[in-house]
Order: structure tokens, then sequence, then C-alpha cells
């Protein structure tokens, strides 16, 4: 695995207690970063904090939902007092219910659009001025291959991860100039908790098979990619929307 300077500087990872989120908290600790392992599950949190201490790094944890407005400002604080934020990953995001359009709720809807787009709205709001602040820094939203492509019976998901992916365009446009970098990445269907737990073992067979690779990925694939868009390395690399789908969308 490449490494990347991440030293001296913090980094504030939403949804880090499973999945994408844990393999990206661990991925930029192993980098040098201090860690604030930010989940709505205190439990979840803890042990993912525990596993980068245990591993020599650097990290804390945070409970907090991000769907809560509120929340942003303590994150991004919280961070702050570990160095200067210079790195944040908006990665908590939900399935939302299975079920065409017509058939959704709208409370089912709402909640998706305020966990995986508007709290990537309020993270940014909080997130941009401390790391102006700082000098400048990198983001990275965590959209979906799903940010580009439809598929049935999750409109809402759909939805929102398009938008995240013109959220992030704009916002790399504002503040580039202030050294702020902000890219989405654009994950195929990852072997993690959230697939697993919605799909049957025939559903996820169908799918593996839509991915070039004939697999689903891991997460620890995304983190790879999530590192090297946070790290000096890709200092000309901003308001893009990055796949990592294994060949998912390339038909
Ligand atoms: P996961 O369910 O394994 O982990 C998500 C984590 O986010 C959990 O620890 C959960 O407690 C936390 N979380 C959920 N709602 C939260 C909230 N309101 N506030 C704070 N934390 C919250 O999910 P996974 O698969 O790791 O997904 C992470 C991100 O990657 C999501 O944005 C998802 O949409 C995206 N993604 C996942 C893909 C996959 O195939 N697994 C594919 C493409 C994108």
């Amino acid at each position: 695995m490449p490494t990347y300077d991440l030293a001296d500087r913090s980094a504030l990872v939403t949804g880090a207690g499973s999945g994408i989120g844990r393999a990206v908290a661990l991925e930029l600790a192993r980098n040098g970063a201090a860690v604030l392992v930010a989940d709505l599950s205190a439990d979840a949190a803890q042990r993912v904090t525990d596993e980068i201490t245990a591993a020599g790094g650097t990290a804390a944890a945070a409970v907090a939902d991000v769907a809560d407005p509120a929340v942003h400002a303590e994150l991004v604080a919280a961070a702050g007092r570990m160095g200067p934020l210079k790195v944040a990953v908006n990665n908590a995001g939900i399935g939302g219910e299975a079920a065409a359009v017509a058939d959704c709720s709208t409370e089912g809807w709402l909640r998706v659009v305020d966990v995986n787009l508007n709290a990537v709205f309020h993270g940014l709001k909080a997130q941009i001025p401390a790391m102006v602040a700082a000098g400048g820094g990198a983001i990275v939203n965590m959209a979906s291959v799903l940010g580009s492509v439809g598929i049935a019976q999750s409109s809402a998901y759909v939805a929102t991860k398009h938008a995240v992916v013109g959220l992030t365009k704009t916002a790399a446009l504002e503040y580039s100039a202030q050294g702020v970098r902000v890219n989405a990445v654009g994950p195929g269907f990852i072997s993690t908790p959230l697939v697993e737990r919605s799909l049957d073992a025939a559903t996820l067979d169908a799918l593996a098979a839509q991915h070039a690779t004939g697999r689903l990925g891991t997460s620890e694939e995304v983190a790879a990619l999530t590192a090297f868009l946070v790290s000096d390395a890709a200092s000309f690399v901003t308001g893009s929307y990055h796949l990592v789908d294994g060949g998912y969308s390339a038909h």
C-alpha cells in the first residue's frame, strides 16, 4: 500500500464506526493523521478508535448524528483539538427504503435526504472555514456509483448521491483559491454491513456479476483512493468525481 504524509493534521471522518468509514479512518491514521472517529454509534466509534490507537495511531471517538446541523461545529472543534483540521471525509450514509418511488414514505425519503445530502452541506459549512483558517485542506464526500447512474427501488439514495456530486463540484469551484480541495468518491457495491444487511445472497451474487471484476469491492479499496485524494499527492485534483467501482459503470 502506498503511504502519504498526513502528519501534523487532524482528519474528521463521519460514519467511521463501520464499513468504508472505518477503513478510511484506519488508513488515514496509518498515514499519520490524528483521526476523529465520528459515528451515530458510540460503541462502534470507540472500537475503531481503539483499533487505531492499538496500531500506534492517534484517534478520538465522537458520537454524532450528522443529520443534526448543530453537531458539525462540535466535530470540527473536537478534530481541531488534535491538530489543524486539514482533512474531512463526509462518509456517513444510509440506504433507505427499498421501494418504487410512488411507494416511498415521505418520512423515509426525508431521512435519506437529511443523512446523505443535508449532512454533507452542514459538514462543509463547518469544515471549510476551519480549513481556510488552517491554510487549506482537502475534503472527500462519499457519493456512490449511484451518483451517476440509477437503480430501481432506491430513488432517495440515488437522488442524494447525484446531488452530493453536484455539491462537491460547486464547493470545489468556490474554495479552490483558498486552498481547499473538494472531491467525491463513487464506490461500486462494496462488501460492508450496509450492503450485507439489506441484500440476500442471490442479489449479492447478481450484483457481483455486474462488476467487470466479477466481485464486490472492499472497504480498503475505497480507503486507498480516499487517502490519495486527501493527500498532497492529489494537489491538482479538485471538483471531480472518482469512481472505484470495479467497472460497474463501464458498460
Ligand atoms: P455502513 O452501514 O457499513 O457504515 C455506515 C456507518 O455510518 C455506520 O457506522 C453508521 O452507524 C454510521 N451512520 C449512519 N447514519 C449516521 C448518522 N446519521 N450520523 C452518523 N453516523 C451515521 O455503510 P457503508 O457501506 O460503509 O457506507 C458508507 C458510505 O459509503 C455511505 O455514504 C454509503 O452510501 C457509501 N457507499 C457505500 C457503498 C456500498 O456498497 N457499501 C457503495 C457506494 C457508496
